[in-house]
């Protein structure tokens, strides 16, 4: 008799022993086909999963990419937000996470339970909410962005529309200066990763490396992203390395994108911009969580399977929806 592998609750994987001398990534591989799955991979997993990735992208691209799949099986190596989303357009197909427990500061900074009341005492307002957040949270909103079409959409809203930004304050206080929307109503949640940049050390790696652009996502804190050059989503931030005639970089987000920036232009140098402390803080505990081993074991026993109650997922659906829709002219 077949016995269904059991995710164990506590560390949110099958927990099976790997035999050594397997050849993962020729076993994924296998897998993959075998099973018609697609890997979608986040810049943040670790180097060795992004090499086995069929798509890498941002969180927009990763979102258009789930929409659009015909596989059967949506492996998705990123974080747990990420892969709801991906099971919110896709009801009927299965969607495996490495690990369930890859989950996110802001998703956690915002629990719907909290942000419903929130909205209740500002009627009237546009909710939008990043897509870092859960589907509960999701549900409660009128339109979803990312950090690579929050400006073109939040643009689209009329001005005298008051609008809810939530959960990531940092990326909110960007959003409300560049696209002039000083009224915006922010709710106080952030990055674990890019509030852990710090303003000092990176001032004084810009005198060790003078004229030498800095690249910041926005989730970085308002200090830090007084000094970038250009400020950009993942695949924003990997695009104006990749075109810019320049040789240096100063990168101000997890490191893990700096594996695609390599891959592009190996001539170039990239510096990642260092944490507070001398830790590896610039690096996501949450991505990090998910390896070769937990990828190879999701896709051989199809667990961990996201799942969700149908009456939230279609509500989550509509302002993902309405995302897609907005941002259709956003490469
Ligand atoms: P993007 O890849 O969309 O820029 O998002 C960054 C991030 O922090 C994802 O969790
Ligand atoms: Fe969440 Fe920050 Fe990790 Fe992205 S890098 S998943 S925003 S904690």
């Amino acid at each position: 008799m077949n016995v269904l592998p059991v995710v164990d609750p506590v560390v949110g994987y099958v927990k099976e022993p790997v035999d050594p001398t397997l050849d993962l990534y020729a076993e994924i591989e296998r897998l993959k086909r075998e099973k018609n799955a697609v890997l979608l991979a986040h810049y943040y997993q670790e180097p060795e999963i992004q090499d086995l990735a069929d798509f890498i992208g941002d969180s927009l691209g990763l979102a258009r990419k789930a929409a659009e799949t015909d596989a059967d099986i949506i492996v998705f190596a990123g974080v747990h937000f990420m892969a709801e989303t991906a099971k919110i357009v896709n009801p009927d197909k299965k969607v495996l996470l490495p690990d369930l427990n890859a989950g996110c500061s802001l998703a956690d900074a915002c629990p719907p339970e909290l942000f419903k009341p929130f909205i209740e005492r500002h009627p009237g307002h546009t909710v939008i909410s990043y897509i870092n957040c859960s589907a509960g949270t999701k549900a409660l909103t009128d339109i979803i962005v990312t950090s690579s079409n929050a400006e073109h959409i939040i643009r689209q809203i009329p001005r005298d529309q008051p609008i809810i930004f939530g959960p990531d304050r940092n990326l909110g206080r960007y959003l409300a200066r560049v696209a002039d929307r000083p009224d915006m109503v922010i709710w106080d949640g952030v990055c674990i990763v890019h509030e852990t940049f710090s303003e000092k050390k990176l001032l004084a790696l810009k005198v060790e490396y003078p004229g030498v652009p800095v690249l910041a996502h926005p989730e970085c804190e308002e200090a830090v992203l007084r000094h970038a050059d250009f400020i950009g989503s993942t695949s924003e931030i990997r695009l104006f390395a990749r075109e810019s005639e320049k040789m240096k970089f100063i990168v101000a987000t997890e490191e893990g994108i700096l594996h695609q920036m390599r891959k592009d232009s190996p001539g170039k140098e990239f510096i990642p911009a260092p944490p507070e402390s001398g830790c590896q803080c610039n690096q996501c505990p949450h991505m990090r969580l998910n390896t070769i081993e937990k990828l190879y074991l999701c896709l051989k026993h199809e667990a961990p399977e996201l799942e969700m109650e149908e009456s939230i997922r279609l509500r989550a659906l509509k302002p993902i929806e309405r995302m897609l829709e907005m941002s259709k002219a956003v490469k």
